[in-house]
């Protein structure tokens, strides 16, 4: 039986994760570097050390009944030692293998009969031209591991660019994407379980600002077909992987319909925010529920719904204008606790939810709201 479920990393999707997890009765301990993380803050313990630290996740693995983990640049050696020394961990170390390593997931995706971006190796800067010969541009040059929020990208529009972007990466492998002109980026969160029953949530359509994600609303304004086909894409996926917990698939949309992916992430994500307030059972919960054996639940919205990133800018650690935010009564606020509001750093998310059609009004009302905070 499942009483305590361990969560390596301490950031807001494990916080997210401990509050459903707390909730449902679970005790919960995290293992983060930093202390008083965001998760740290409402599990029941946290230990202190890296995610490398063997002797940590040993007794990470010891103390709970179940691992698992809430975002994909941690060592796979963490999970592979839990997976050889009889600890339960999930996802399974095949599934970070692929997910953290943007070659092997889109070599996957393309295994599994999906279409995803035009892509290319890049190990020497000698590959460089051939790359570009095939691919195009303009481009983007993406570090194969280790990014997150758009770190980790250099935007090309020359050879030279791309030399200059091959520069700056220091070495690191690299893999050259043509920059697609979708119409919409979705994303659809799902959950799978180990009786390979598998969720979908509607898909999102999510705004970037220089890779961060800034907004998702739910549903997607698509075709119901789209919206389909991106589901259907998301649960083939999901078997394929073989993952056991709550995944996300990001894919771009293109004026001829067609639908590519972009990335997977083996966790729940930023834009499955919005489930906490317009289901009957968020992504977290599903996740704990996937985890821990436990039947699945209905995916269905229960209110459209917008939710804004609330991000930091250069200056302030206190959050300022929550009254004016709150004055709207479809709105709610989540904070993560992070002691400082470090420019562009993700500090917490509100919901609006949206009685009508997600529109233009309704996506101008939420920006306006966002507008009412700031930082002192
Ligand atoms: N090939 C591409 N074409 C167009 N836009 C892209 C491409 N790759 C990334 N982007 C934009 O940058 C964002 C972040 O890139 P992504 O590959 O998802 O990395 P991560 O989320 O891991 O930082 C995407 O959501 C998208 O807005
Ligand atoms: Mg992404």
């Amino acid at each position: 039986m499942i009483r305590t479920i361990g969560v390596i990393g301490g950031g807001q999707l494990g916080r997210m994760m401990a509050i459903e997890a707390k909730r449902m009765g679970f005790d919960v301990i995290t293992l983060d570097p930093q202390e008083h993380s965001p998760c740290g803050q409402v599990a029941d313990e946290q230990i202190v050390a890296a995610y490398d630290d063997v002797k940590a996740i040993e007794e990470l693995g010891r103390r709970t009944d179940v691992v698992t983990y809430e975002f994909e640049n941690i060592a796979i050696a963490s999970v592979q030692y839990l997976e050889q020394h009889g600890y339960r961990v999930t996802p399974s170390s095949d599934v970070l293998r692929i997910t953290q390593d943007r070659l092997l997931e889109k070599r996957f995706i393309r295994s599994a009969g999906v279409a995803c971006t035009d892509f290319a190796e890049i190990n020497r800067v000698d590959d460089l031209p051939e790359a570009s010969m095939s691919i195009g541009f303009p481009a983007v040059l993406k570090t194969v591991r280790g990014g997150y929020d758009g770190k980790g990208q250099w935007r090309v529009n020359s050879l030279d660019e791309a030399r200059t972007a091959f520069s700056a990466a220091k070495g690191a492998q690299l893999i050259y994407e043509r920059v697609v002109p979708f119409v919409r980026e979705l994303s659809v969160v799902a959950t799978r379980a180990a009786d390979d029953s598998t969720v979908t949530y509607p898909a999102g359509e999510n705004t970037h600002d220089r890779g961060i994600l800034t907004m998702t609303a739910a549903p997607a304004r698509v075709s119901d077909n789209a919206r389909l086909r991106a589901r259907s894409i998301a649960t083939t996926i999901g078997k394929k992987l073989g993952i056991v917990g709550t995944y996300c698939v990001e894919l771009f949309l293109i004026a001829t319909g067609e639908l590519l992916v972009n990335e997977i992430a083996p966790r729940p994500h930023n834009s499955g925010h919005y489930t906490i307030d317009v289901t009957q059972c968020s992504q977290y919960e599903q996740h704990v529920r996937a985890i821990c054996d436990l039947p699945l639940a209905e995916p269905k919205l229960l209110s459209n719904a917008i939710m804004m990133n609330v991000l930091g800018v250069a200056r302030g650690d206190h959050l300022t204008g929550e009254a004016e935010l709150l004055s709207d009564p479809s709105i709610v606020l989540h904070m993560y606790g992070k002691r400082h509001a470090v420019d562009r750093r993700k500090m917490g998310h509100f919901t609006m939810l949206v009685d009508g059609a997600i529109d233009e009004p309704a996506i101008a009302r939420a920006k306006a709201a966002l507008a009412k905070l700031g930082w002192d």
